[in-house]
């Protein structure tokens, strides 16, 4: 069915009106970068996880940001962008240990940087900082990177009964099965097979797992979905058959586990199953949720023949079979559950309110109502909704339950968010929400909404203008014209104070790097502005070539100069052939068979082509060994016994699954990174000789001259190849 367009218009306005005036935001973090989640301590403050490992401290009363850790971490990085490997790895989940104001003790749950696993780990606060070392590993759960593989779920929470519970995704490549079931039980097609991971028992990937954690680790609790001692059933499972189970909470009177899912592409039911649903799912006891095998209200798929795309066997919702050769579980499942709520891409007859478009369910919060404490950001008549929340459609539902936890009504909360990423609900009654940017990739600007109810007195807007001469002057917009307070803070490492008050402020003291104008109204409400002073703006190096040419060839030398804030004895000059294929990758590459030995061998979890990465770019390898006549050999013992010392103290493992003739490909191919390279280092003035001519080198194509420094921005130029 087609709404008219004035009616969708209408409905919007009334909608955002509605949402806007219900409820009082405050933003008390801003320029966070890709924000996964985040926990509250029991004195107000918010503690939130970065994709990419940083761990933040955040006090909502000043907005004050400290970072407190960096949790080492594979993670796709903006240099890397367009990698297939480790699409969605990185600092997933965090949530406070329920004793957390006497231990100082969080959990994290993140993809390791030394091995193809995610794990759960125990840290300690130390002096207010993450304590690496006091890190006690409780799950160690092996996760592919390989090929576009994603779904890593990561979100924790304990449970009011001290149990920990955490969301594992299915580990699976949703690309080629089409927007349908990923089954493909073809060999050396296991990464787009979701019956290895969800469908399985026996595997703790797309999952809810369920433990209670001791001193020493954890332990199973009672009523998990399999018995401990099955050997075709993992014990911590409490619920399985999950796609992307993303974000998690827990209801804080029942226990009651609700999840958003994350569901497949297909636009459309075909012959090979149903159309597409994200999903958002209760669990009130341990149960299986149907992925690979069902989805939405226990919709089918077939089984697969992905070899001549022939369908099988339909499956049967209250008796599901895991019939892959992958799977080292149980073949008779439990009885699939459906979902609480489900939606395709199209309108949803069922909950027509979740509107159309793209998908990203997650849960929220279940509200209770207690006249008692501070805040109710819902009526009485509201007892016992859950705030479910989408990161595609921005807009955050409330979910009325009845007693006995079943769906009564559903209506639009919030519109307009920025990509809602997490929510807690504090004990005085506050919410609070992570929107994780704009982007997909690579924000800078995540923030975290205070929600309050409406008191009938909007919070002040700020912003911060810089006049120049270390002097900053703020605007403030009252939407009640009230007289506002304006103090100025400024935050250095772990310290944080008040720096003076009024419109304007002038920076007086070195170091500072964040600068804050808090601005309070009469009532009390506060907005809240900031500036980072030490924003990561690298220093730039610039090039000038005293006698230009207008070719170079081979050979031939290139006079230049490199100006910029480096140590001299950091720079390096290089100058790369492009042979003039029309072809360019950029940078140097890799031949594609070596390159795929390198990927299958699980190199890049720790080196990239052109950029240091946890070791030493192939290139930079390259050229440091290039007239070695030993450094195939030397390079051959390295990789099987490993060690550190050649580039910096992180030692590489031992690489057990590479055999003699695949180091000496892999190599010989890294090696060959130098061919068609000339180089001269430390030298900020000097003569660049290019290289010899290859063999065969057809004439044209281009010289590409790059000057790098670390923690410069690179100078480069292309200059034609005679
Ligand atoms: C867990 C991380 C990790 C993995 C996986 C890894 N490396 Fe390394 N690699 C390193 C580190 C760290 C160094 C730097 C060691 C040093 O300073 O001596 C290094 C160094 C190297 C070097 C230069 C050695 C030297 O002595 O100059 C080569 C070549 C290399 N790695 C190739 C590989 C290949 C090929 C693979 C896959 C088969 C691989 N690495 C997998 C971390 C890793």
């Amino acid at each position: 069915m087609k709404k008219s367009p004035l009616l969708c218009f209408l409905s919007l306005v009334l909608l955002s009106d509605l949402a806007s005036a219900a409820l009082l935001t405050t933003f008390i973090a801003s320029d966070l970068r890709d924000p996964m989640e985040i926990s509250l301590a029991p004195n107000g403050d918010v503690f939130v996880v970065e994709r990419e490992g940083r761990v933040l401290r955040v006090v909502p009363a000043t907005g004050t940001m400290f970072v407190i850790g960096q949790v080492p971490v594979t993670a796709l990085k903006e240099e890397n962008k367009n990698s297939s490997w480790a699409r969605e790895d990185g600092l997933l989940g965090i949530t406070l240990d329920p004793d957390f104001a006497k231990n100082q003790r969080l959990y994290l749950y993140y993809s390791a940087a030394d091995k193809m696993l995610n794990r759960l780990s125990r840290f300690s606060l130390k002096d207010g900082l993450l304590d690496l070392s006091s890190e006690q590993m409780l799950l160690e759960i092996p996760s592919d990177r390989r090929d576009r593989v994603c779904h890593h779920g990561g979100s924790l929470a304990f449970g009011k009964d001290g149990l920990l519970y955490l969301s594992t995704g299915d580990n699976t490549n949703p690309f080629e099965s089409n927007g349908v079931a990923p089954i493909d039980d073809r060999d050396g097609h296991d990464h787009a097979n979701a019956m290895r991971s969800a469908g399985n028992t026996n595997d703790l990937r797309g999952k809810v797992l369920r433990i209670k954690p001791t001193e020493k680790g954890y332990e199973i609790p009672e009523g998990n979905l399999f018995p401990t001692g099955n050997a075709k059933a993992r014990p911590e499972i409490f619920v399985m058959g999950c796609r992307n189970p993303f974000r998690m909470s827990i209801d804080p009177k029942t226990n009651t586990v609700y999840w958003g899912e994350v569901g497949p592409d297909a636009g459309n039911p075909s012959d090979k199953g149903p159309a597409g649903h994200d999903e958002v799912n209760q669990a009130k006891t341990a149960g299986n949720h149907g992925w690979p095998f069902v989805i939405a209200d226990n919709q089918p798929y077939p089984l697969v023949d992905f070899t001549n795309g022939t369908t099988g066997v339909m499956t049967d919702p209250k008796a599901p079979k895991n019939p892959s050769k992958l799977n080292t579980g149980l073949t008779d499942l439990p009885p699939a559950r459906q979902a609480l709520i489900w939606y395709p891409y199209a309108d949803s007859e069922k909950f027509p309110l979740m509107g159309t478009g793209g998908r990203n369910a997650m849960a929220g919060p279940v509200f209770y109502y207690d006249a008692k404490r501070p805040h109710n950001i819902l009526g009485e008549a509201d007892d016992r909704s859950l705030i479910t929340f989408e990161w595609m459609r921005n807009k955050a539902w409330k979910v009325k339950l009845d007693e006995n936890e079943n769906f009564v009504k559903m209506e639009v909360l919030l519109d307009g968010l920025q990509h809602p990423m997490d929510m807690e609900m504090a004990a005085d009654g506050s919410l609070f929400l992570l929107e994780y940017g704009s982007e997909w990739y690579f924000n800078t600007n995540g923030r975290i909404r205070l929600i309050l109810p409406d008191s009938g007195n909007q919070a002040p807007q700020v912003k911060i203008e810089d006049r120049g001469n270390k002097t900053y002057a703020v605007t403030v917009n009252d939407p009640e014209n009230q007289k506002c307070e304006v103090v100025w803070y400024g935050t250095k490492g772990q310290k944080d104070a008040v720096l003076g008050k009024g419109e304007n402020y002038t920076l007086n003291i070195d170091g500072v790097e964040q600068l804050r104008a808090v601005v309070t109204d009469e009532k009390g409400q506060r907005g809240i502005a900031r500036v980072l002073l030490n924003a990561a703006t690298m220093p730039e190096l610039t090039f000038s070539f005293p006698k230009k040419p207008s070719a170079i060839g081979f050979g031939e030398t290139l006079t230049f100069q490199v100006a910029g804030a480096m140590q001299e004895k950091d720079l390096v000059v290089r100058a790369r052939y492009i042979a003039p294929t029309g072809h360019d990758a950029g940078g140097p590459v890799l031949p594609g068979e070596a390159a795929k030995l390198i990927e299958a061998k699980q190199c890049l979890a720790c080196h990239q082509v052109d950029t240091n990465s946890v070791g030493p770019s192939y290139l930079n390898v390259a050229m440091r060994y290039r007239d070695d006549p030993a450094a195939l050999k030397n390079l051959q013992k390295k990789l099987s016994t490993g060690g550190a010392g050649a580039w910096g103290e992180i030692p590489m493992p031992p690489q057990a699954a590479v055999n003699e003739q695949e180091s000496a490909e892999i190599l010989q191919a890294i090696l060959g990174l130098s061919q068609g390279m000339a180089e001269l280092k430390s030298k900020s003035a000097g003569e660049l000789r290019m290289p010899a001519a290859p063999e065969g080198a057809a004439a044209g194509g281009a010289w590409e001259i790059i000057a790098t420094a670390p923690m410069h921005t690179s100078a480069k130029i292309r200059i034609p190849a005679k």
